[in-house]
């Protein structure tokens, strides 16, 4: 069993490097299947969503090759069946776009229903269901497997109730080759959708509006495989933020967009913390001994993102005062909070609110990571804490986070990973 022990109290300072967006990436990689072509997609981010999303596409027929760590060649020219029968698939919320993708190659697919993090339930699909439906599309589940076939995909006026991102995507992969126009009204604006939109036009595609809440998609015959890089991760650089302000630091963070990171630039702003931005770095620093409390809405791009969240409760769980964290995107997101009161912190939850009492310093404590950010969040807390935490269920931390332990050392942090033998008689830890 693998665990991070972190030793609080140190300061983060110098220089990281962001890698590629999880979000864009989980897009683009099976977008790829919407010819029978070669891509070759750079700034790839190590990490365990993308290998097992490969694994998925690998077991459908791609060829997948690794040119170096950061870039794949995706081959799909012998993916033949339009059905997804691997179990992998429900280890994953992304690889549902594999349904979009197939719908707009084969016009049709038979994809099982994704996992993902759980942020209280089932996280449902009737939007993308909704959009393949409007596009000509019959939808029907089946023993945990979606149907989705049609004789022509045809363009149409397609209006979410929801702002969903997943939504959003599919519905562009499906369209892309529909024929005649497709209009997605109420479309999320996330940089990742713009980095999607960016990626399909490059291949022959017509997608305009994507960055607003109106997307027009309009139909093409033919699309071409590209070479095509992805913007870097806008989660990853904000979580690096943070830390670097929750450890009161002084750090450089290279490879962003400051656009993309603009609300929680202001949010840290607001709090006090001091931030330079320069066209692909953001210098983030805090000179003053205290910080000040404040209220975070999450909310869609460009709102405060709920990737951020809990990341963002765990450093205002140490700035003095009460400040309070609303969530405006999933029904329940605050499960982590439980493993930070472990650590000392002092935070009521109410439905989608949480009311966090400041307290002078956490203190470090044994707590699991309940899923990727919460686990993000568990490692803010852990580095200003004092004494040592040990996080445990660490793997959800490695499906979004390249190299962590490496960036946070090289800031100065004193951070591990650690392998136990799961045999308690054996248990030797042994440092990675
Ligand atoms: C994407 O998930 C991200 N994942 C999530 O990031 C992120 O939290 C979320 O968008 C919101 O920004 C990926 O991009 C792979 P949604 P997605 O569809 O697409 C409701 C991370 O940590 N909804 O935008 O699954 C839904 O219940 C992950 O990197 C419907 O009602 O999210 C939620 O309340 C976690 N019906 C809201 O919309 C639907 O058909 C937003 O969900 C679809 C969604």
């Amino acid at each position: 069993m693998e665990k991070i022990i972190i030793s609080g109290g140190k300061k983060l300072k110098g220089d990281v490097t962001i890698s590629g967006a999880k979000n864009a990436a989980v897009a683009v990689i099976p977008a790829t299947l919407l010819v029978s072509d070669i891509c070759r997609i750079e700034n790839i981010p190590s990490i365990s969503d993308i290998t097992l999303m490969c694994k998925i596409m690998s077991e459908m027929g791609a060829n997948i090759r690794m040119v170096n760590k950061n870039t794949l060649e995706i081959d799909t020219r012998k993916v033949a069946s339009a059905v997804v029968s691997c179990d992998l698939i429900r280890n994953m919320r992304a690889s549902f776009y594999i349904t979009g993708a197939l719908l707009g190659r084969f016009s049709k697919a038979a994809v099982s229903l994704p996992g993902g993090c759980n942020f209280g339930g089932i996280r449902p699909i009737d939007q993308h269901l909704k959009g393949f439906t409007a596009l000509g599309a019959n939808c029907k589940l089946d023993g945990g497997v979606v149907h989705v076939s049609s004789e022509k995909l045809i363009g149409n006026n397609i209006y979410l109730d929801v702002v969903s991102v997943g939504a959003t995507v599919n519905i562009m992969l499906a369209a892309v080759k529909a024929d005649g126009c497709t209009v997605i009204e109420n479309a999320a604006k996330e940089p990742h959708i713009v980095d999607l939109a960016n990626f399909l036009n490059c291949m022959g595609a017509n997608v305009c509006g994507a960055g607003t809440d109106i997307i027009k998609v309009h139909g093409v015959k033919k699309l071409n495989g590209i070479t095509y890089s992805i913007i870097p991760d806008q989660i990853e650089a904000g979580t690096y933020m943070v830390a670097a302000a929750a450890t009161k630091g002084d750090v450089t963070i290279n490879n962003v967009t400051p656009k993309h990171l603009e609300s929680i630039t202001a949010k840290l702003e607001e709090i006090g913390v001091s931030i330079e931005e320069k066209d692909e770095s953001l210098r983030v620093y805090v000179n003053k001994d205290h910080l000040i409390r404040c209220n975070v809405k999450t909310l869609p791009y460009p709102g405060f993102p709920t990737d951020m969240q809990p990341q963002i409760t765990a450093l205002l769980s140490t700035v003095n005062g009460t400040s309070i964290v609303s969530e405006g995107v999933w029904d329940n997101r605050f499960g982590y909070v439980e493993e930070l009161r472990r650590m000392g912190a002092q935070i009521s939850v109410d439905g989608k609110m949480a009311v966090i009492e400041g307290v002078q310093r956490l203190k470090g404590a044994t707590v699991r990571a309940p899923d990727l950010r919460a686990g993000a969040a568990l490692i803010t807390a852990g580095l200003c804490a004092d004494g040592t935490t040990i996080i445990e269920e660490i793997s959800h931390i490695e499906r979004g986070y390249e190299n962590i332990i490496e960036k946070l050392r090289s800031l100065g942090a004193n951070i591990k990973k650690v392998t136990f033998d799961d045999d308690p008689i054996n248990s030797v830890a042994k440092a990675l």
